[in-house]
């Protein structure tokens, strides 16, 4: 046992790719789009279950910058989605003391979204249970590259030298900074790939990949892959904890 966070080992930090609303739909004779509706209700239950669990981040993938080659209608409704949680749910999601937090690239988004964004994330700034982080528009190799610009800007500057660039620093360039790496990272859906997901951050986290589709999703999901997580025994590259 050395999974451990803490005395119940509960992770501190929870991401999840959201996986599997287009087949969970097809499945049913229904359009993809009604997979997307019911992904939300599986977003709210998470959240909802991830603040009970005392779990202290919890990073969703909700539209990635490949996202963008799926059929237009598909992302104009994905879009729309958002908006309409961001509309509807932060109010309620800022009395329960959830941080909103949004990771990816704003660059080229719409002005309002944008402004929805920032008003969400102000409103909530100061909130102190969980913090969701929403990736949106989020790619992982984009966000290290433009880390890496703005450190090569720094150093072209002379306010760094290359040789104060580490691996802290690095993170701290990222979308992520001041967040811990995530412990857990689940995959819904049955693939078993990462898809440019916080590559950086997820050097030691551990992977549970789950055959249900995101639609079904539920609290007693997330606790069957915690329970997964804390029978694993991480060593971060070191040896196992020897016992007398
Ligand atoms: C993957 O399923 C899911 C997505 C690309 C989008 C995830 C979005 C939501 C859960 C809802 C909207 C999010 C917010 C924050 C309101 P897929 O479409 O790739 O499914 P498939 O692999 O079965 O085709």
């Amino acid at each position: 046992m050395s999974a451990s966070l803490g005395q119940d080992c509960t992770p501190r930090h929870v991401a999840i790719i959201m996986d599997g609303n287009g087949r969970w739909a097809t499945q049913r004779g229904l359009p993809r789009s009604a997979g997307h509706r019911q992904g939300v209700e599986a977003l709210r239950r998470t959240v909802r279950a991830a603040s009970g669990m005392g779990i202290g981040v919890l990073t969703l993938y909700s539209f990635s910058t490949e996202n963008w080659a799926r059929p237009q209608a598909e992302v104009r409704f994905l879009l729309e989605l958002l908006r309409r949680f961001i509309r509807t749910d932060v109010a309620d999601l800022h009395k329960s003391n959830v941080r909103i937090m949004i990771i990816g690239d704003r660059d080229g988004l719409e002005t309002s979204l944008r402004s929805m964004f920032e008003e969400a994330e102000a409103l909530t700034r100061d909130n102190t249970a969980l913090k969701l982080v929403i990736a949106f528009n989020y790619g992982s190799r984009q966000e290290i590259t433009r880390a890496v610009q703005a450190l090569a800007q720094k150093v072209a500057e002379g306010r760094i030298a290359p040789a104060d660039i580490t691996p802290a620093v690095i993170g701290n360039h990222l979308d992520t900074a001041g967040l811990p790496d995530p412990d857990l990272l689940i995959r819904t859906g049955g693939e078993q790939r990462v898809s440019n997901y916080l590559l950086w951050q997820c050097a030691y986290t551990e992977f549970v990949f789950l055959p249900e589709y995101w639609p079904e999703f539920d609290a007693a999901s997330l606790a069957r892959a915690i329970d997964i997580f804390r029978a694993r025994d991480r060593r971060f590259g070191g040896l196992k904890a020897q016992t007398a």
